[in-house]
């Protein structure tokens, strides 16, 4: 791994920041944004003339008495993005977002997936219950056929193509997979790498939520572009070969003036007057959003891992990259002609609205939002066995400059906790800016925020939290099953590329 770490000595020039182990003093880029922005030089496109797209669902190649098989390309494409322009990607199967994939609890899930980009990569389903063979350690790399080894990054190289087995024994919730590969999961991601995978399970199908047309993913993510409709990324190495990051400018994270859902910007859904279960995933690198749909609260149904146990009404909702949200908007006292916006109140200009919700007509719906939705046994930290605490903040190490989780810099071959299954612990996460902090394998409960009781967008079981600047948050993590070797990280995915990642190891 050294090879690509020896990549940020080249990081010169943060003297700038002269700040640099100031910390918190470095004030963010944009309201409620540890980012700077990145401008278009496209001219942008009006707002809410696309239709909402929204990502097929992958059928199986096949199925046995206990799993189904997917396969899935990764691959280049050329797609419209922006009317009339052309933007190269990378995606699952050629497309952004990939196609979404649909498992049921307990059934094993195994996805095929073949490298055809001229880049090693490296697969994660966040929020799944993963052994680690297939979680997609981030130096676990499966490299295109043709790809020369001295690339290496230390860990497995598997090449062509890998089987990604899930087992999928976990309840109902939804998970998105995306790129994971040490130093360039930020621009793989933003290229495109990046789709829902969906699991149910039979509680929830026999719960009256909205489903079928009226279930929507929506992934939300931020991209900035060119003249000539390509992505603008300020990479230190367009390649993603060598050099790790971004230019210094845009350490603390890449903001895009172009607000994509399910890949298209600014989009129109045209809704029923009826429920419509909304799974809201912020799959942006560095952005964070306040949601808000002015006249219709939000009925917060499910976190990362799953229902919640009961729903709770949001007029607002801020979601840090990574989070996903499971809301139902109830539209059926709306008329018919009405046109209703989801805002953004960390935004302006352009970025301060994402999505316009046009009614067209009544509609029937027999769903409901039932005042009991599931049992979320609640970690208890009093019997925690240990607190540990992991620091984000900016740093330097030497010549090697960028995010540090307990003043070190990720390095694949150290093992920073050892965890035993079954024990509860209290982390405390303890942060100098926006933070939005990840953890592997298995979700966990937060259960305060400096003390103080942690905020609505909380609840349930989590497994990113939007850590705050100078903040402490303190939360429950217990993993139940598969030893091995696990990262945590910042999943403002700049942060995580300029080595803000850990490793604990389950026994
Ligand atoms: Cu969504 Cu480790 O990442
Ligand atoms: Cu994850
Ligand atoms: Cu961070």
């Amino acid at each position: 791994m050294t090879l690509s770490r020896r990549g940020f000595l080249g990081v010169a020039g943060l003297s700038v920041l002269g700040a640099a182990s100031l910390g918190s003093l470095v004030l963010p880029g944009a309201a409620g944004q540890t980012a700077e922005l990145m401008r278009s030089r496209a001219r942008l496109p009006e707002p809410f003339t696309v239709p909402l797209p929204i990502p097929p669902v992958a059928r199986p190649v096949r199925s046995d008495a206990s799993a189904d098989y997917y396969a899935i390309t990764q691959r280049e494409a050329s797609v419209e993005i922006l009317p009339g322009l052309r933007t190269r990607i990378m995606g699952y199967d050629g497309m952004f977002p990939g196609p979404t994939i649909v498992s049921h609890s307990g059934r094993r899930t195994v996805v095929t997936h073949r490298n055809e980009l001229p880049v090693p990569s490296v697969v994660h389903l966040h929020g799944g219950h993963t052994p680690a063979s297939s979680d997609g350690f981030p130096t676990d790399v499966l490299v295109p056929p043709d790809w020369d080894m001295a690339h290496g990054m230390g860990g497995k190289v598997t090449v062509g193509q890998q089987d990604y087995v899930y087992p999928c024994a976990q309840r109902a919730a939804t998970l998105w997979y995306h790129d994971h590969r040490m130093d360039f999961t930020g621009p793989a991601v933003y290229r495109g790498l990046a789709g829902f995978h969906l699991i149910r399970d039979d509680e929830e199908s026999a719960l009256p939520l909205p489903r079928g047309e009226r279930d929507i993913p929506l992934m939300i993510t931020d991209r900035s572009f060119d003249e000539d409709g390509s992505f603008l990324y300020p990479a230190r190495d367009a390649t993603m070969r060598v050099l790790p990051g971004v230019e210094d400018d845009y350490m603390e994270g890449v903001l895009g003036d172009v607000l994509l859902v399910n890949g298209a910007p600014w989009p129109e859904l045209a809704v029923e007057a009826a429920r419509y279960r909304l799974r809201i995933l912020n799959a942006s690198n560095a952005r964070r959003y306040r949601l808000s749909v002015p006249g219709v609260p939000f009925v917060h149904i499910g976190a990362d891992g799953g229902l919640l146990a009961r729903p709770a009404t949001l007029d607002t909702l801020t979601i840090a990259p990574g989070e996903r949200f499971d809301v139902v908007l109830d539209f059926s006292g709306q008329r018919p002609g009405t046109s209703l916006t989801l805002q953004n109140g960390l935004g302006s200009g352009p970025t301060a609205s994402v999505l316009r919700f046009r009614v067209t007509r009544r509609g029937p719906d027999d769903s409901r939002v039932p005042a009991r939705l599931s049992s979320v046994p609640r970690l208890d930290p009093a019997r925690a066995v240990r607190t540990r605490e992991w620091r984000f903040t900016r740093g330097e190490l030497g010549d090697h400059k960028g995010w540090l989780i307990n003043d070190a810099s990720f390095d694949a071959g150290r093992i920073d906790a050892d965890v035993s299954l079954g024990e509860l612990e209290v982390w405390r996460i303890v942060s100098d800016l926006h933070h939005p902090v990840h953890v592997h394998l298995d979700p966990f409960q937060v259960l305060s925020r400096q003390g103080e009781p942690p905020r609505p967008e909380d609840a349930g079981w989590k497994d990113t939290v939007d850590v705050l600047p100078n903040e402490y948050v303190d939360v429950a993590v217990r993993f139940t099953d598969y030893a091995g070797k696990y990262p945590l990280h910042c999943h403002n995915l700049e942060h995580e590329d300029m080595a803000m990642m850990a490793t604990f190891r389950t026994s």
